[in-house]
């Protein structure tokens, strides 16, 4: 007898990035896939250190269950760091710790919608959020996207005719998978129209620490009067995504209703996890550490660019982020980037095409390219074969 599963089941789909990192992990690939760290910056021997620290000083505690909030000094960091970098103005009692900012992502979905509701978002937008939120029955809406940020006018307009929207989720910094960056004006507009139309704001921050080069703006929630912004953030791309440390940070009635639907999912995040973030952050000059990621990432960045430049065909755009993990490429229109993907596999050479970044747009002429995880030479020799196979596509 065949199984009924919920309906949910059928309307998500395996990501297209999950499948590929699978054929990626073939040592030969060259993969401009996922959005990985560089495993060589992972501070293993400072972390092997760390551990032992903590099993030897609160080794029980470590081990046991905790609150559903959060390790309470790594809470403390986090809502000083976000004052000092972001411009916000919480306390520990503002934040709460998630396994990983994307649980942060579908919590939001669990607390705020319903089937049928309506869900504003950048065009592209991350695919990993547009799953989680589709596990609850929401549609989108995809607002206009240009380099400053989501055109609010659009926005203004779409609020209009949707009234049953519950949600603007967006990414202002160094977005996913477009690299680009939300200018001031628009992040204040935001705060702005959230508040008139009492319509929550998700700003996913996972890359905002990584900026090479440019000034740090103040976040989204900077301008929040009446609470609506609800901020995330990560340890995965400044310290290790194996932890799945992350966390949400918000107004405290609104933090209460996510602790509560915490609890039903996984009762607290992971307690050694949250004390060996602690640990490190007393005992390391994050910073530090910081500073070497960004120094790499930079270096790739730069190597990526001056590649595409060189090889990509002249009618080919791409972005050219000031920080973050991917540059986003933009064929001519009427080039599909289905068959090209198809060649590159062949020549052992990943990136994930645009598509699944639209919720509902059916744009097939874009694609997402990682530089963070690859090494020089690779990107050089990627990067080459890919621009044989573009040329081939576009000459023809
Ligand atoms: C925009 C965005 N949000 C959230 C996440 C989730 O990150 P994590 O769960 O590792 O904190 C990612 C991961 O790549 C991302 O790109």
């Amino acid at each position: 007898m065949a199984l009924k599963f919920a309906k949910r089941v059928a309307d998500i789909k395996s990501s297209e990035v999950r499948e590929l990192l699978k054929l990626t992990e073939q040592p030969d690939f060259i993969s401009f896939a996922g959005g990985l760290p560089a495993p060589e910056l992972f501070p293993v021997a400072e972390i092997k250190r760390v551990n032992e620290l903590l099993l030897e000083t609160e080794g029980q505690a470590a081990l046991q269950y905790s609150t559903t909030e959060g390790f309470e000094p790594l809470r403390e960091w986090i809502a000083n760091r976000m004052n000092q970098r972001l411009q916000t103005n919480f306390t520990k009692d503002n934040i709460l710790i998630t396994s990983g900012s994307q649980q942060a992502i579908d919590l939001t979905g669990k607390i705020f919608l319903d089937e049928g509701d309506v869900v504003f978002c950048e065009s592209p937008t991350y695919l990993a959020a547009l799953n989680a939120f589709r596990a609850y029955g929401c549609e989108f809406v995809e607002v206009a996207t240009d380099e400053q940020g989501m055109v609010l006018e659009d926005l203004e307009a779409k609020i209009k005719q949707y009234p049953q929207a519950k949600l603007i989720y967006v990414i202002p910094e160094f977005q996913n998978p477009t690299g680009l960056s939300w200018g001031l004006e628009r992040r204040q507009q935001l705060a702005k129209l959230s508040a008139e139309y009492q319509l929550p704001v998700l700003e996913d921050n996972p890359y905002g620490e990584l900026r090479f080069e440019g000034e740090t703006l103040p976040s989204i929630k900077h301008f929040d009067k009446v609470g609506n912004v609800i901020c995330t953030g990560t340890f995965s791309k400044i310290f290790c995504p194996g932890y799945r440390i992350g966390w949400l940070a918000g107004e405290e009635g609104i933090l209460q209703h996510y602790t509560i639907m915490k609890q039903g999912t996984d009762l607290h995040s992971n307690t050694k996890a949250q004390r060996e973030i602690a640990t490190y952050l007393a005992q390391y000059d994050i910073d530090e550490h910081i500073t070497k990621i960004r120094e790499l990432y930079r270096h790739r960045r730069d190597t990526m660019l001056q590649k595409l430049d060189d090889v990509f065909p002249k009618e080919v755009q791409f972005t050219r982020p000031e920080g973050g993990l991917f540059v986003w490429v933009t064929l001519p229109e009427h080039v599909d980037v289905t068959p090209i993907l198809q060649d590159c596999l062949a020549e052992k050479v990943a990136f994930v095409s645009g598509e699944t970044f639209y919720p509902t747009s059916q744009k097939r002429n874009t694609f997402r390219l990682n530089f963070s995880n690859m090494p020089e030479d690779k990107i050089d020799i990627g990067l080459e074969k890919m621009g044989r196979v573009l040329r081939k596509y576009l000459e023809n």
